[in-house]
Formats: C-alpha cells, sequence, structure tokens
C-alpha cells in the first residue's frame, strides 16, 4: 500500500509504542486518529508533533472496555478524514496473573481491553470500508501468545486469541484487506521494573540487547506497505520466542 495520504487509528497512540507507531506514520505521510484513555496532554502532544511533521490528527479519548465506544472511534476518523485505510490495535493492559491468582475482574480486564476491543474495532473498520476501497490491519500481540506461560495467564490467553482472530480476520476480510501481526518482544520495561529486569535479560536473548519502539515502527511499515502477506505474526524479539 502507498502509505502517503492514507488515514490510520492507532490505539493506545499517546505513549510509549503506539506513540512511536502514530509518529512513525505520521513521517510517511499518513493522517492519524491518535486514540488515548488516561493520557490526555501526551496525546495532544502526538497531534502537535505530527502537525509539526507537516501531516494532519486528531486526538480521541475512549475507554476501550466500553464496547459502545468503539464505533464512534471509527466513525470519528471518517468524520473528520473521510476514509479509513488502516488500524493498528496497540493499546493493551500487562497485569501478572497465575492459574491460582487470577480473579474475574484481572481476566474481564485483559479480555475487554487486548481481545475483544480490537475484535469490534476490526468489525466497525471492515463495516465502513467503501466498496473496492482497500485496507490494512495491525494487531500489536507478543511473542508469548504463541509460547506456554505461567506468570500473565489472562494476558497470555488474550494475545493468543489475538493471533488467532488476525489469521480468522485475514480469511475473512480478503482480498481488500490485509490482516497481520506484530510480536514484540522486550521493546520498552514496564514502568515498575524496579528490579532492572530488562537489563539483565538482554544477556540472554539470541541477539543480545533488548529492542527500540523504532524496530516496531519499522516492522509495521514493512506489513502495511506489502500487498501480499497477511494473515502473519511477524516477530520483533531479537531471538526471544526462540
Ligand atoms: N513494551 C513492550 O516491550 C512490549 C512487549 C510485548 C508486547 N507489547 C505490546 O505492545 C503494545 C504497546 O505496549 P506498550 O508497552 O507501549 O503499552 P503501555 O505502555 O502498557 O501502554 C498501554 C496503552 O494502552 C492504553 N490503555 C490501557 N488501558 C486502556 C483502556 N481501558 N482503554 C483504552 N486504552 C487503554 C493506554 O492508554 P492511556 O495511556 O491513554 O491510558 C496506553 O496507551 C501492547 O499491545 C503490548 O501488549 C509491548
Amino acid at each position: 500500500m502507498e502509505l502517503a495520504g492514507k488515514v490510520a487509528l492507532v490505539t493506545g497512540a499517546g505513549v510509549r509504542i503506539g506513540r512511536a507507531i502514530a509518529l512513525g506514520l505520521a513521517a510517511e505521510g499518513v493522517r492519524v486518529i491518535v486514540h488515548y484513555h488516561s493520557s490526555s496532554a501526551q496525546a495532544q502532544s502526538v497531534v502537535d508533533e505530527i502537525q509539526a511533521l507537516g501531516s494532519e490528527a486528531l486526538a480521541v479519548q475512549a475507554d476501550l472496555r466500553e464496547t459502545a465506544r468503539l464505533a464512534p472511534l471509527v466513525e470519528a476518523g471518517l468524520a473528520r478524514f473521510g476514509h479509513l485505510d488502516i488500524l493498528v490495535n496497540s493499546a493493551a493492559i500487562f497485569e501478572r496473573g497465575t492459574i491460582l491468582s487470577t480473579d474475574q475482574e484481572n481476566w474481564a480486564r485483559h479480555m475487554d481491553i487486548n481481545l475483544k476491543a480490537p475484535f469490534f474495532l476490526c468489525q466497525a473498520f471492515a463495516r465502513n470500508l467503501q466498496p473496492g476501497q482497500r485496507g490494512h490491519i495491525v494487531n500489536i500481540a507478543d511473542w508469548r501468545a504463541e509460547r506456554p506461560g505461567t506468570q500473565y495467564m489472562a494476558y497470555t490467553l488474550a494475545k493468543s486469541a489475538l493471533v488467532a482472530l488476525t489469521r480468522s480476520l485475514a480469511l475473512a476480510l480478503g482480498p481488500d484487506v490485509q490482516v497481520n501481526a506484530l510480536a514484540p518482544g522486550a521493546i520498552l520495561p514496564p514502568p515498575d521494573d524496579a528490579d532492572r529486569y530488562f537489563e539483565r535479560l538482554a544477556e540472554r536473548l539470541p541477539l543480545k540487547r533488548t529492542g527500540s519502539p523504532d524496530e516496531i515502527v519499522a516492522a509495521v511499515l514493512y506489513l502495511l506497505r506489502s500487498d501480499f502477506v497477511t494473515g502473519e505474526l511477524l516477530h520483533v524479539t531479537g531471538g526471544e520466542h526462540l
């Protein structure tokens, strides 16, 4: 897909990886709907940076747990820009929970934000495509999606289902829409990384370092530019998933 002039909705675009994706798309001439939940000032600064790059952007607030807010997110983009070509589902939560400690609220939060919201955003995106319009969806998953794991049960299950959703949607929405997923490895430490887990992890990775948001942006751009890749899960992990 030629990116200049296209319109993208990026969820969780006020901070960290989502922010980098929004700015990376804008640098290619994409107009961006910058979704945020609580990071209002950060989202506005992303909009300001995009405008400084010479592109256009709009910040839209929504709690992705509220299903009724999902279709209007897509519609806000259509109202402002007339079409929506790209959806990047990046917003997610990542909270601990073993088989014994996961309670119903932890389970429901992960399923709502990390799985249900992407599903209904994809649905709204597909429903609003014009006849013959090409589209791209990129779901930000995690390498954990394809590995057994014990410490982040609900997170891992939701991301596994997001990958399954990606593959099913690639079948359901082709040939007009390509649907792919990214599996980041250690890109940015969690805000509470007090024991410097990231630093210690780097030594154990095949490429001996953690990654950067720019490497996620490059992978997103690769998927969006491709006209022949769909249903793919692209690992950007430095080999951690091996
Ligand atoms: N960081 C990594 O190294 C890493 C590794 C593997 C996979 N990933 C995946 O990459 C993506 C981005 O990761 P990240 O570390 O940059 O994320 P993050 O810092 O945890 O940010 C989470 C984002 O999700 C949004 N969000 C949280 N709860 C929400 C809700 N109820 N409604 C709407 N939005 C909500 C937040 O919005 P507000 O800030 O506006 O509230 C924020 O933008 C995620 O899908 C994550 O699973 C990241």
